[in-house]
């Protein structure tokens, strides 16, 4: 059924909005319209002043039995006075034909598809906006609740529920809402202090100076306390004023996908459920006490900041195999990362910044060291529950960001992208109007600059 194009932004579907439903094991199941089959396509008529242009494409759309999820019209980022149109069509219909006629009446044709198939130029799907993320937020490889048979809480059943709880605050989440505060219970907390008491007593050495700088402004700021658990929505607003980077509660396993798309946008996916408490010193999966204390301090500088979103940037729409590349760097960077300051060895890694054994192991000269380049590092195995036989060395986080770039530019993709913070959304570049507009506001900054030094100079 297609839906009237006379609101702006607004989804068109007659279908309820997607309602998690319970099924046994604690698990959910999506239903209802799924924003990860559909397909997203962007178009511009040949010629700018047509009248009536959208009507065609929506009989267009009509003809091919394709039902439309989303429509919108904006100005065009290509053509200066031009527009275009965005659709997202659900699944069925014949989209291959009205593809194909949709690409001979077009100026400006592109194609960004959840459901990517590597034919017909398709781009993998991508968020463009910052509000996007909601779309794939519940799309999680497994519910936070599902426990492994090993996992230290698995026959504990408050634990269980507790864990389910968690899971549910993330999965009702939605961009813009505060994240909501948590109660941790006096075991909850206790855990949460043993872990803090052990391993702030090994920042001073193994962390790197970024971590250490900002460790104590979370002390101030966020309630960072043995006796407390802080609250990721304090710790979002404190980010957001150093970085601009911001915390979402997640439910899951994420996709490295969908992960690495988040921190595009600055972005970071965070658990909020603590460790079994019978081992506070141990856990199989990252848990707030990860998050927190490794990496939390680390995007609150600007440096690691940027470098953590080059790696978000350049995995929107790259091909499944590059996607492996960039979570590989990731997990040998922000995860388990070392780097070199006054001739010394520090830990920048949440990973080793989390886990008081592999901390001091990492540094204790015994593990294989190589350092950062990212067409190599990319390539490396890796273990997950056990100690890196390999760590990567990087010079500083400028260094990494450089080199990370210059990586991303051997992904194959035949468009630029540039993070917009004024709009919280992403450009994607692909024309030369495009590229004259940032040019000339690039120009208009560096005006800037220029006029402050000569201040500076009389
Ligand atoms: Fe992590």
């Amino acid at each position: 059924m297609m839906g009237p194009a006379n609101s702006r932004q607004q989804p068109l579907s007659n279908s309820s909005p997607d309602q998690p439903k319970l099924m046994s094991g604690g698990n959910y199941i999506k239903e209802g319209t799924d924003s990860s089959k559909s397909t997203c396509l962007i178009f511009s008529p040949k010629e700018q002043d047509e009248i009536g242009a959208l009507t065609r494409y929506l009989l267009l759309f009509a003809k091919y039995d394709i039902n439309l999820l989303h429509i919108e019209s904006r100005s065009s980022l290509r053509q200066a006075d031009g527009y275009e149109f965005f659709v997202e069509c659900a699944p069925g219909g014949d989209l291959g034909s009205a593809i194909k006629e949709l690409q001979r009446q077009c100026g400006y044709f592109s194609i960004i598809s959840r459901n990517y198939r590597d034919n017909l130029g398709t781009v993998p799907w991508f968020p463009r906006r910052i509000r996007d993320l909601d779309k794939f937020a519940n799309q999680i490889l497994s519910y936070g609740a599902e426990l492994d048979a090993d996992h230290p809480g698995f026959t504990d059943p408050t634990y269980r529920a507790r864990r389910k709880y968690f899971a549910d605050i993330a999965y009702h989440y939605k961009y813009g809402q505060p994240i909501p505060r948590v109660e941790y219970t006096e075991e909850e907390t206790r855990t949460w202090g043993a872990v803090f008491d052990k391993l702030t007593e090994l920042y001073p050495r193994y962390a790197c100076r970024e971590h250490n700088h900002v460790f104590p402004l979370l002390i101030e700021n966020c309630g960072y306390r043995r006796d407390n658990v802080p609250q990721l929505e304090d710790i979002s607003n404190f980010l957001k004023d150093c970085t601009g980077f911001t915390l979402r509660p997640v439910a899951g396993l994420l996709s490295s996908r969908d992960f690495l798309a988040g921190l595009a946008f600055r972005v970071f996916h965070s658990t909020q459920y603590i460790r079994h408490s019978s081992r506070p010193l141990y856990t199989p999966e990252p848990d707030v006490c990860h998050e927190v204390l490794g990496h939390v301090p680390l995007f609150a500088d600007p440096a690691f900041a940027q470098f953590s979103q080059v790696i978000g940037l350049a995995s929107l729409g790259a091909p499944d195999e590059y996607i492996e590349k960039l979570a590989t760097c990731f997990w040998f960077t922000v995860e388990f990362g070392l780097c070199r300051q006054n001739g010394e060895l520090k830990a920048y890694g949440a990973g080793l910044l989390s886990s008081f054994g592999e901390l001091e192991y990492s540094l204790s000269g015994k593990p294989e060291l190589r350092p950062f380049e990212p067409a190599t590092t990319a390539l490396q195995k890796y273990p997950i529950t056990e100690y890196q036989p390999v760590y990567f060395v990087a010079e500083d986080f400028e260094d990494a960001k450089e080199k990370m770039i210059k990586f991303a530019e051997t992904i194959p993709r035949n468009f630029g992208v540039r993070y917009d913070p004024y709009t919280q959304s992403i450009s994607i570049i692909d024309s030369k109007y495009q590229i004259e507009e940032l040019v000339t506001n690039v120009n208009r900054e560096v005006q800037i600059l220029m006029d402050a030094l000569k201040k500076l100079k009389n």
